[in-house]
C-alpha cells in the first residue's frame, strides 16, 4: 500500500543543511529527477523495477540516498528495495562512467578473441576487472554475455552503439575517437 511520501522540499532541505551550497544544487537535481520518474508510475510500490530502470538511465546508476527516496516514495522498506537493486544484475550502485563500454563475452565473440580486446580496452584506459571506471568518470569498461548480435562477433557496445567484428585496433580507436570529441566539446 502507498503511504504519503515526503515533500521532495522537504526531504532535500533536511538532507544535508550544512552541505556546501554546490553538494545541496545537486542533491535536489537528484531528487528531482526522481520525483519526475515516481509521479510518472503514481508512486506504484508494483511499477518498482521500471522506475528503477527509468532513474538508474537518469544518473547511470542507483545512489544509494536515491534508493531510500524511492523506498519512502512508494511505501516499501528500504531493505526491500535495496534487494530489489542488487538482485538483478541489470541495476548498479556504482557510478558509471559517461561512456560504459560494453565488451561481449558470451561464447561467439569469445571465440573470436574478445580476450585481447578487453586487455587493449582496459590497457588503454589504465582499467582492471575491479577498477572499471576511469577517474574522470568518462569510461566503463564491463564485459556481458551474449548481446544477441553474435553474426557481429566480437561486438562492442558504446552506450546504446553496437560495433562489430572489432579488433583491438578497432576498439582503442573508438575510444581514442571518443577522447578526441570530448576534448572539442
Ligand atoms: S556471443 Fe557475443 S553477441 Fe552473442
Amino acid at each position: 500500500m502507498n503511504t504519503a511520501p515526503a515533500a521532495p522540499e522537504a526531504i532535500t532541505a533536511t538532507a544535508a543543511p550544512s552541505a556546501p551550497a554546490e553538494a545541496g544544487a545537486e542533491r535536489t537535481r537528484k531528487f528531482e529527477k526522481c520525483v519526475e520518474v515516481l509521479n510518472r508510475y503514481h508512486r506504484n510500490p508494483a511499477k518498482l523495477i521500471p522506475i528503477l530502470q527509468e532513474i538508474q538511465e537518469s544518473y547511470r546508476y542507483l545512489p544509494e540516498e536515491v534508493l531510500v527516496f524511492v523506498a519512502t516514495s512508494v511505501g516499501l522498506p528500504p531493505a526491500r528495495v535495496f534487494g530489489v537493486a542488487t538482485f538483478y544484475a541489470h541495476f548498479t550502485l556504482k557510478p558509471k562512467g559517461k561512456y560504459v563500454i560494453r565488451l561481449c563475452d558470451g561464447t561467439a565473440c569469445h571465440v573470436r578473441a574478445s580476450q585481447p580486446i578487453l586487455d587493449a580496452l582496459r590497457g588503454r584506459l589504465s582499467l582492471t576487472a575491479t577498477e572499471q571506471t576511469t577517474p574522470d568518470m568518462l569510461f566503463t569498461v564491463e564485459t556481458v554475455s551474449c548481446l544477441g548480435a553474435c553474426g557481429l562477433a566480437p561486438v562492442v557496445v558504446i552506450n546504446e552503439d553496437v560495433h562489430g567484428q572489432m579488433t583491438p585496433e578497432t576498439a582503442v580507436a573508438l575510444v581514442d575517437e571518443i577522447c578526441t570529441k570530448e576534448q572539442g566539446a
